[in-house]
């Protein structure tokens, strides 16, 4: 079995290798070629663990993924994540695949595809809302999509947003880099806005004028009581696009507009249907693409790693 750790899986793939798995992702996800149980939840006092299979034929992935929120106050993460992956036909293991960069980089690639499909090809302006694993990923991924020249951050609650900024600069040379001081600056300065926030209520002010023509890409509400979105934002749009079509029930940034027909169901359609060309979205008027993920993205990119790093003779292979 190949154990990666987070160096492995970054010199295992590249930014177009992500793009093309979570691309098949996307395809496959059309084809309901796939079976993905339901994720399960198991609460030990005030800890969870969180168990999410994928089965995609040639392969098996287990992501597991545990929360315990105690660890912040002790200074270390409070999510750990790992993916383990297995032979399809025979259940044999082949991989133990470290979870957060590999969560990131298929995250990344979602937006980083949404954004293709979804805005202009000409924009260079970018936006993002929430300074963290995602964010940064998120950025990384539409620099590669679009040529973007100045991207506009808005976090007041991270501790060091000079040093996030310091980061991506080291990676994005050319671009110019501004610090918002509140959203609207954020959205005011850029064209394509992303938000990658953990943020129960909008980050997007509820302002009509300030949102028209804007193209939003929502990565960081997974959840029904989660909303980055406001409301004036469902006047603005002709359809949105997501991820997966559990989005509509998984996150509140559609289930709460869909119960206060904000937004009519058949208005919502897929990423894959852009990619397979079954739609075309009008990338002149105001756009969403929605994100929430789910577990056959991380199966696809659990197998490209495994089988890029057998390539370039990544990682440490042990004997179970
Ligand atoms: N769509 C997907 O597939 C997917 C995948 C992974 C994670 N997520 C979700 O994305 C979100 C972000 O994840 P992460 O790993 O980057 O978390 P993180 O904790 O590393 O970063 C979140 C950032 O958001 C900032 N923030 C919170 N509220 C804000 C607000 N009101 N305005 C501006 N900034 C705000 C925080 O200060 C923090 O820097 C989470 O909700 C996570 O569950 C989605």
């Amino acid at each position: 079995m190949l154990i990666l750790n987070k160096e492995n899986i970054k010199k295992s793939i590249s930014v177009i290798d992500a793009l093309k798995s979570m691309e098949d992702a996307l395809i496959a996800q059309e084809s309901g070629d796939f079976d993905i149980p339901d994720r399960t939840h198991i609460a030990y006092k005030e800890n969870v663990l969180l168990i999410m299979p994928a089965f995609g034929g040639e392969f098996i992935s287990t992501k597991l993924v545990s929360v315990f929120p105690e660890n912040k106050a002790k200074g270390f993460p409070s999510i750990f994540g790992s993916v383990f992956l297995s032979d399809g036909q025979s259940g044999k293991p082949l991989a133990l695949i470290e979870g957060s960069l590999l969560t990131a980089l298929r995250t990344g690639a979602i937006g980083g595809l949404g954004i293709a499909y979804t805005t202009p090809k000409n924009a260079t302006t970018l936006g993002l809302i929430g300074a963290g694993q995602q964010g940064f990923h998120q950025v990384l991924f539409a620099a590669f999509v679009r040529e973007i020249t100045r991207v506009t951050v808005y976090d007041p609650f991270t501790k060091d947003i000079d040093k996030f900024i310091d980061k991506l600069q080291s990676l994005l040379p050319h671009v110019h880099f501004f610090i918002a001081k509140h959203a609207e600056e954020c959205i005011r300065n850029s064209e394509v806005i992303i938000t990658a926030t953990t943020s129960e209520t909008p980050v997007v002010p509820d302002k009509a004028e300030l949102l028209e023509g804007k193209h939003f890409i929502g990565i960081g509400s997974y959840k029904p009581s989660m909303r980055e979105f406001p409301d004036s934002l469902f006047s603005l749009i002709q359809e949105v696009v997501v991820d997966t079509p559990y989005a509509k029930e998984e996150t509140g940034d559609l289930k709460l507009p869909l119960e206060q027909n904000l937004i009519e169901e058949d208005k919502i359609c897929t990423l894959g249907k852009l990619i397979n060309g079954a739609k075309t979205v009008n990338t002149k008027g105001t756009t969403f693409f929605k994100s929430v993920g789910m577990a056959l993205f991380d199966l696809f990119i659990a197998k490209t790693v495994y089988e890029k790093a057998k390539e370039k003779k990544l990682g440490i292979e042990i004997e179970f």
